[in-house]
Parts: structure tokens; C-alpha cells; sequence
């Protein structure tokens, strides 16, 4: 990057240490973000890649209670934050810094200073991915997440339904517009088994396939819709903790692979153009 002179303004700077920044968006709420970002980054450490996770969801912080670890970081050295580590998976939320029912409420400035600690404040140490469960909509915390470090990515989690969909695509766009990679997207809540063996489709299952299909996008997996999975998140004891080999943690196995060669195609593919330039 020669053509930065010194004391010109800085633009996003990589993270010592971090290989992947992926961030995991939705478009509309409720479709499974956090649900997927936690138990890819379960997946991704017992894969054994060295992963943390940044719950940017500030005004709904699930990822404390999605991964059973509700301590307050300790502060060490110069106000540096220890992420806490829960499953394998080194974690910080705002949920740990200001637990309880309690609303934050807060001007955009704040939270783009808070984004921005979370990634350059905390002693991640080496790793290999820094996941991001991002907030609904399409919004700030993209925006400052950009504006601080190169994302590798970015990965959209929809349900099947057409309103889902609907939100999902102005997702895509948005990482258009800021300039991210989308990696490709997974369908949450695909298909319902019953005891019976019965399969219903609750949401419209193949919607996300093809729309990854329509914006020439990877699909990296559907997840099966199973109250185990709502249990494991609300247990913080998140489903791929049972390992490849269960049928459930499977699906979410098969994402973590799918992004962990996805990233590094992408990764060597940017290290590729800027040789040419
Ligand atoms: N595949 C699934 N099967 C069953 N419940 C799920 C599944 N995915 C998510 N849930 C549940 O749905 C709710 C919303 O999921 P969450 O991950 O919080 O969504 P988001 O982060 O997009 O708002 C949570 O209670 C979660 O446990
Ligand atoms: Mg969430």
C-alpha cells in the first residue's frame, strides 16, 4: 500500500495476528444469525482453526448466553480486554460488559467506538478466524467494521421465505456497495423432521439456494430447523459441540469447511491482485 503517505488519514488497517475476518449478516432478525455464527465458530475450533467471535449485536447481544459464559473480561495491561473463552471460542460482547435486562442506549459515535475496541482493543492473539454475528438490517455496525479492518467476507444466513429472502438481498447489496465479498450464503430453519420421519417445509426450503444461484453466489449449507438446536442456544451449549459425526452438528460442520476453503480462496485471490497492481 505505497501510495499511503505518512499522516495521511488511515484507512482500515489488517489486525496483527488475524488471518479472516467474516462477518455473518442477515437482513431481517430472527432468521438465525447468532445462531450460526456461534456454532460455525464451535465447528471452526474443534476443526482446529483458532477462532474468536465478536458479537456486534450491541443492542442485542445474544452471544453470552448462546455460549454458556456470562463473566465479566478481565481489563489487563494498558485497558486491554481479555475476550473470555467458552467452548473453544474466545468470545467479547457487550452482554459481558453490561449484562442484565437493562437497554443500552447510545448515539451512533458510540457505537462505532465500540466496534472499533472490540476489534483493536481486545488481545485476541493469533487466529485464525475473527467471526462477527452482526446486528438485523442493514446498517452502522457494517460501516464501522469496514471502516477499521479488511473483511475477508461476509456470509448471509435467510430462511427460505420470500420475506426473508426479500431483506437478505438488500444484505447483498450492502456488502456490494461497502465493497465485501460475500462468501456465500446458508439457509437457516431449512426443513423440520418429526418423530414420525415426516419432513415439513415450514419456510420455503431451496429459497436461499436459489437465490445464492440468481447473485452467482456460493450456497454453503442448509441447517435442518430442530428444537434441539433452539435448546443448545438457549443451554449455551450450542449443537456442534456434539461434533461432525452427529446428524444435527453435521450441517453447521459442513458450513465451517465450506468458509474455512471459501475464505482462503477469497484471501489469496485479493493477495493475487495486489502483486498485479
Ligand atoms: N435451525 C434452528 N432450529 C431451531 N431453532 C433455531 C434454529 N436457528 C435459530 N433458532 C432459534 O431461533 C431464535 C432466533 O435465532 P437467532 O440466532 O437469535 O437469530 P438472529 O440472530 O438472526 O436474530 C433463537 O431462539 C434460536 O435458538
Ligand atoms: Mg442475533
Amino acid at each position: 500500500m505505497g501510495h499511503m503517505g505518512a499522516g495521511a488519514p488511515q484507512g482500515p488497517q489488517p489486525l496483527p495476528g488475524i488471518a479472516h475476518v467474516v462477518a455473518v449478516g442477515s437482513g431481517k432478525g430472527g432468521v438465525g444469525k447468532t445462531t450460526v455464527a456461534v456454532n460455525l465458530s464451535v465447528s471452526l475450533a474443534k476443526l482446529g482453526y483458532k477462532v474468536g467471535l465478536i458479537d456486534a449485536d450491541i443492542y442485542g447481544p445474544n452471544v453470552p448466553t448462546m455460549l454458556g459464559a456470562t463473566r465479566q473480561p478481565n481489563v489487563v495491561g494498558d485497558n486491554r480486554i481479555e475476550p473470555v473463552l467458552a467452548h473453544g471460542v474466545k468470545f467479547i460482547s457487550i452482554g459481558l460488559i453490561s449484562p442484565g435486562d437493562k437497554p443500552l442506549v447510545m448515539r451512533g459515535p458510540m457505537l462505532h467506538q465500540i466496534i472499533r475496541q472490540f476489534l483493536q482493543q481486545v488481545e485476541w492473539g493469533e487466529l485464525d478466524f475473527l467471526i462477527v454475528d452482526l446486528p438485523p438490517g442493514t446498517g452502522d455496525v457494517v460501516i464501522s467494521l469496514v471502516q477499521t479492518v479488511p473483511l475477508t467476507g461476509a456470509i448471509v444466513v435467510s430462511t427460505g421465505s420470500n420475506v426473508a429472502l426479500e431483506d437478505a438481498r438488500k444484505a447483498l447489496e450492502m456488502f456490494h456497495q461497502v465493497k465485501v465479498d460475500v462468501l456465500g450464503m446458508v439457509e437457516n430453519m431449512s426443513q423440520m423432521t418429526l418423530p414420525s420421519g415426516e419432513v415439513i417445509d415450514v419456510f420455503g426450503a431451496g429459497g436461499t439456494e436459489r437465490t445464492a444461484a440468481q447473485f452467482g453466489l456460493d450456497f454453503l449449507g442448509s441447517v435442518d430447523l430442530d428444537p434441539t438446536i433452539r435448546e443448545g442456544g438457549d443451554k449455551g451449549l450450542p449443537v456442534a459441540l456434539a461434533g461432525p459425526e452427529s446428524k444435527l452438528a453435521a450441517e453447521f460442520y459442513g458450513v465451517a469447511q465450506r468458509v474455512a476453503d471459501k475464505a482462503r480462496e477469497t484471501a489469496s485471490k485479493s493477495e493475487d491482485i495486489l502483486e498485479i497492481s
